[in-house]
C-alpha cells in the first residue's frame, strides 16, 4: 500500500494533527495550552554523533558549511547533513549555516527535531537582490532565486566565518568533510575539482564567442568547466576582491544579450573559470541526475568517491518513490531520513486516540 501524499501536504498533515491534539485535549481539560512544535515530525531522528578524542573544541576547530534550504529539497538536506555528520571524525565541530529565501516554520523544526544535536544557523536570503537578474534557462528549477544564493555568501555570513564550504542540498559525502575542509587554496579565492577535458566552448552562446570583447575576458587563462556546487571558498578574499558584484555584472550582461543558457554556473565559469585552485575528482562526483532535460540514468566515473551529487533534472529521492530509480539512487537511500506515508499515519493513527482519552 502507498499514499503518494506530496511533501508539502505531510508537512501541513503533521501540524494539523499537532494542532488538533492540543486543541482537543485543551477544551477537555478547560486549560489553555501553548501550542508545541509539530512533534510528529515526516523525519526519522538522527542519532547523536560525538566527537572523537583527537578533536579540538576551540573556535579555530570549527567547520563551517552552508546550504540553502527549501521546502522541494528538505528531503536532500537531511541526507547531506546526515552524511555529513555519519563520517566525520568531529562531527561535533561541524556548523551548518543555512541560507532561506522563505520563512518556513515547519521546516526548522524538523531540522530541529531531526537533529537534535546540530550546530546551526539559519539566515534569509532576500530574493530581491537577484529577481531582476535572473534571466531564463534551460530548466526552470535552476531559476530558483535561492539557486544564486552562493554568490551572496560573503554578505550574509557573520564575520568569524572566514572560510566556508558550500554544498548543494543534492548530495551525500561519504568521507570526512575536514579533509575537504583543510584543502589549501594557495591565495585561490575557491577550490573545486575542474575538468579541462570538458568543452567549454558549449557553456556559452555563439553570440558571446564572436563578440571579442566579452569572450577576452579569457584572455590569459585557460578556462576549464567546474561545477558550483560544491566550492570552498575563502571569504575574506572574496569580499576583498568585490567576487559579488564581479558575477553580478556577468548576470546584467546576460540580462541584455543572451551569452549562456544555463542558471548561476556561468557567471562563476566566467568569472574563476581556470583560476580556482583545483581538487581532487572524488570531491564532486556529480551528474548523477543525468541531464537536465530528461534526468536519465548515470553511472558513476571511475576513482575514489567522497562525495555524490545529483546534479541534472533527476533527484534520488523522486526516483525512489517513483519505484523507478536508478543504481545509484540506491546509495542515497541509506542517507534517507524521511519517514514513509505509511509510517506517518500509523504514528498519526496512535497519537490521536491517546491524546483525546486523556
Ligand atoms: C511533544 O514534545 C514535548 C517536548 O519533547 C513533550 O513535552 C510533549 O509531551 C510532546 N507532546 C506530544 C503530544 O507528544
Ligand atoms: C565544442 O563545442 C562546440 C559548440 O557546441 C563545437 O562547435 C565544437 O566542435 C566542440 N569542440 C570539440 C573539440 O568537441
Amino acid at each position: 500500500m502507498a499514499f503518494p501524499l506530496p511533501l508539502l501536504g505531510l508537512l501541513s498533515l503533521s501540524l494539523f494533527l499537532t494542532t488538533n491534539a492540543f486543541a482537543t485535549s485543551g477544551i477537555r481539560h478547560g486549560i489553555i495550552r501553548k501550542l508545541s512544535p509539530p512533534n510528529v515530525s515526516i523525519f526519522r531522528e538522527a542519532p547523536a554523533f560525538r566527537n572523537g578524542e583527537t578533536c579540538g573544541s576551540q573556535p579555530i576547530d570549527r567547520i563551517h558549511i552552508a546550504m540553502t534550504l527549501d521546502v522541494n529539497y528538505l528531503r536532500g538536506t537531511m541526507a547531506a547533513v546526515l552524511s555529513i555528520l555519519q563520517h566525520s571524525t568531529c562531527p561535533e565541530n561541524v556548523e551548518f549555516h543555512f541560507l532561506w529565501a522563505r520563512y518556513e516554520p515547519d521546516v526548522l523544526a524538523s531540522i530541529k527535531s531531526t537533529f537534535p544535536y546540530l550546530h546551526f544557523n539559519v539566515y534569509r536570503f532576500d530574493s530581491n537582490r537577484v529577481r531582476d537578474k535572473i534571466s531564463k534557462s534551460i530548466r526552470q528549477a535552476l531559476d530558483q532565486p535561492l539557486n544564486y544564493a552562493r554568490i551572496y555568501l560573503a554578505d550574509i555570513l557573520p564575520p568569524h566565518v572566514k572560510r566556508i564550504i558550500y554544498l548543494d542540498s543534492d548530495l551525500v559525502v561519504v568521507d570526512d568533510i575536514r579533509n575537504l575542509w583543510e584543502v589549501d587554496l594557495e591565495g585561490k579565492v575557491v577550490a573545486a575539482p575542474d575538468y579541462c577535458h570538458a568543452n567549454f566552448t558549449k557553456y556559452f552562446t555563439d553570440l558571446f564567442w564572436s563578440d571579442k570583447k566579452l569572450s577576452s575576458t579569457f584572455s590569459g587563462r585557460k578556462p576549464c568547466y567546474f561545477n558550483t556546487g560544491v566550492m570552498v571558498v575563502d571569504v575574506e578574499e572574496w569580499q576583498q576582491g568585490e567576487y559579488t558584484q564581479k558575477l553580478e555584472e556577468w548576470m546584467v550582461v546576460q540580462k541584455q544579450k543572451r551569452i549562456y543558457h544555463l542558471g548561476s554556473l556561468p557567471p562563476f565559469l566566467l568569472v574563476f573559470g581556470g583560476n580556482i585552485k583545483s581538487i581532487d575528482h572524488r570531491w564532486n562526483q556529480h551528474g548523477l541526475g543525468g541531464d537536465n532535460l530528461e534526468g536519465r540514468c548515470r553511472s558513476l566515473h571511475p576513482g575514489p568517491i567522497s562525495l555524490l551529487h545529483w546534479s541534472g533534472k533527476g533527484k534520488p529521492w523522486l526516483r525512489l518513490d517513483s519505484r523507478k530509480p536508478c543504481v545509484v539512487d540506491h546509495l542515497w537511500a541509506p542517507y534517507d531520513l524521511y519517514r514513509s506515508s505509511l509510517q506517518l499515519l500509523e504514528i498519526a493513527y496512535n497519537v490521536i486516540p491517546c491524546v483525546v482519552k486523556g
